[in-house]
Order: C-alpha cells, then sequence, then structure tokens
C-alpha cells in the first residue's frame, strides 16, 4: 500500500474515448493511477478492465451535474488518499450549423457540458488539487478558441470560455500552488468529428466530417496520442507554460491574429467559401 500511495493518480472526464481514453492508456502505461469517468457506460466498463489492474477506477458522472461531481471527485480522493495530480477536464460535446438552425437546446447543451461542466469540475477538485504538491489542472479546449468558427460558433464560444477560465485562474490558483494550463487541439481523429451533427445541411458538409480535413497543415488530422503526451509533457513541463498547441504549429495562427486580425477573417471567409 505505501507504494501505491507514491504513485500518482490523474482523474479524466470524457476518459471513454477519443482524448480522455488515449490519456488514460498513457498514463497508466507509465505507471500513475486513473480516475476515468464518463457517461458512456458500455466503453467505462471497457475503460475499467484497463485501469482496474493499475489501482484506477472509472465511475459514470454527467460534468454539467454538480453534486454529482462532487460525489465524484470525493470517491476519487478516497481511493487515492486524497491524491490528485492532474485534473483533465475534457468531456465535451459538439454541434454544427449555422447558429439559427441548431436547436436551442442543443446549443443550450453544448454549453452546459463544454463550460458549465469544467467550472464545476475546477470547483469539485480544488480542494484535492491543492492539496496535492505539483498538481496541474489541465483544460481540454480547442484551436477553435483561435478564432470563433463560423457553424461552430456556440461550441467556439464554449472553448473561448476554458481558454479564459484557464487564463485567470492560472494566476489565481498559484496562490493554492495548483498549475492551470490547456491545450487547444487541431482536428484529432476521435468519435466526435462523426457524433457532431450538421444542422445546416448534408452531413457529408459537416464542418468536422472527415470528407473535408485536410491532409496536410496545422488541420491535418491527427491522432488522439498526440495530444495525450501533451496532457503529460504539460504536467513535467518546468517553464509554466499556459497554452498547448497540437500540432504546435497552430500557434502561428494565434500569433497571425494578434497581428491582423481581420486578415486572419478574411482568409478564413474566403477559405469557407471556396
Ligand atoms: P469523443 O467524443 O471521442 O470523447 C468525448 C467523451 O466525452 C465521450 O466519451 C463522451 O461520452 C463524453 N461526454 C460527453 N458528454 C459528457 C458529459 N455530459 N459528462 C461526461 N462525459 C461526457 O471526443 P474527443 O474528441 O475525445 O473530445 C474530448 C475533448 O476534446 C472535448 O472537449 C472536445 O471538445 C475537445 N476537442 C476535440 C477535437 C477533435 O477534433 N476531436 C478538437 C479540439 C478539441
Amino acid at each position: 500500500m505505501a507504494d501505491d500511495a507514491a504513485r500518482k493518480t490523474i482523474l479524466i472526464t470524457g476518459a471513454a474515448s477519443g482524448i480522455g481514453l488515449a490519456t488514460a492508456r498513457l498514463f497508466v502505461s507509465r505507471g500513475w493511477r486513473v480516475g476515468g469517468f464518463d457517461v458512456d457506460v458500455e466503453r467505462l466498463k471497457r475503460l475499467e478492465e484497463e485501469v482496474a489492474p493499475a489501482g484506477g477506477f472509472t465511475g459514470v458522472l454527467d460534468v454539467t451535474d454538480k453534486d454529482a461531481f462532487d460525489a465524484a471527485v470525493g470517491r476519487f480522493g478516497e481511493a487515492m488518499e486524497g491524491r490528485l495530480d492532474v485534473f483533465h477536464n475534457n468531456a465535451g460535446i459538439g454541434e454544427s450549423g449555422y447558429f439559427e438552425d441548431v436547436p436551442f437546446e442543443r446549443t443550450q447543451r453544448v454549453i452546459d457540458v463544454n463550460f458549465i461542466g469544467v467550472v464545476n469540475g475546477v470547483h469539485a477538485a480544488l480542494p484535492l488539487l491543492t492539496a496535492t504538491d505539483g498538481s496541474l489542472c489541465f483544460n481540454t479546449a480547442s484551436s477553435s478558441a483561435i478564432f470563433g468558427v463560423p457553424r461552430l460558433a456556440i461550441y467556439s464560444a464554449t472553448k473561448f470560455a476554458v481558454k479564459g477560465l484557464t487564463e485567470a485562474l492560472s494566476v489565481e490558483l498559484e496562490r493554492h500552488g495548483v498549475r492551470v494550463a490547456d491545450v487547444l487541439p487541431g482536428l484529432i481523429d476521435t468519435p466526435l468529428l462523426e457524433s457532431t451533427p450538421n444542422h445546416s445541411g448534408p452531413a457529408d458538409e459537416a464542418v468536422l466530417s472527415r470528407e473535408r480535413i485536410a491532409t496536410e497543415g496545422p488541420f491535418r488530422l491527427i491522432s488522439p496520442d498526440e495530444v495525450a503526451e501533451c496532457v503529460w509533457q504539460a504536467y513535467h513541463d518546468e517553464t509554466g507554460r499556459l497554452h498547448w498547441y497540437v500540432p504546435p504549429e497552430l500557434e502561428g495562427i494565434e500569433l497571425a491574429k494578434a497581428q491582423d486580425v481581420n486578415g486572419l477573417r478574411l482568409a478564413l471567409k474566403s477559405q469557407a467559401e471556396g
């Protein structure tokens, strides 16, 4: 047991698929104990088989339910001797289409999961993060938090909110010895691409449809393993890096925006129309 208490821990939301699953697997393979939470009961069962032998566990959690989030973190704290080295606030969903075409309850749900869920998570996890030396709260934002993405307006806006929250808390939570950072992934090869419906036309014209994805450049399709590796690097980083871009060249778009926001807007407009 003494050995177990010395082993680091990570709590991941949206752990049953895509980026969360890749992160869970990477951290287990490197000797960490993983608490994986998700709404997808069937996929959680498969994850349980992978994390349990290494001292981890899984649980059903809808991140929009604050009471349930508090209970999940409480259960994690009991199982892990009050230790939380990395909190990966990662669960997210998408809806695509023109703003007025997306049914309003779907719009509301995107805000609830992608932003309120992250707020719930930070609030629930903060006591454990504070109690753990060198802890990191790591939020999954998106490259859509660089420039607002047409036909993903609300999704994109929630990611700007996550990025802004990350920036503010990265300063605030220093008081508690908690580091805060985020990842801005480009297009990652996960089931999210298919599960993000297009409300403004045929499915193959969806903003995230595989047919539209470039084969090179910053928006080429990337493996979720690369994002998982980025979570690992962010925890071990000693430079205090705040935003992590996957792939790294996405940061160039951030710089281009800072220099000429209207130029970038026009470039994206002609790209979308062409
Ligand atoms: P995914 O669909 O493979 O995984 C998301 C997981 O979140 C699923 O297992 C799903 O069941 C879970 N989830 C959904 N609603 C939930 C809720 N209310 N409570 C708890 N769990 C919930 O998608 P992916 O790509 O792995 O997404 C992970 C994060 O990465 C999301 O925040 C997404 O917005 C973000 N992201 C994804 C990109 C991509 O191209 N796939 C690009 C940029 C960011």
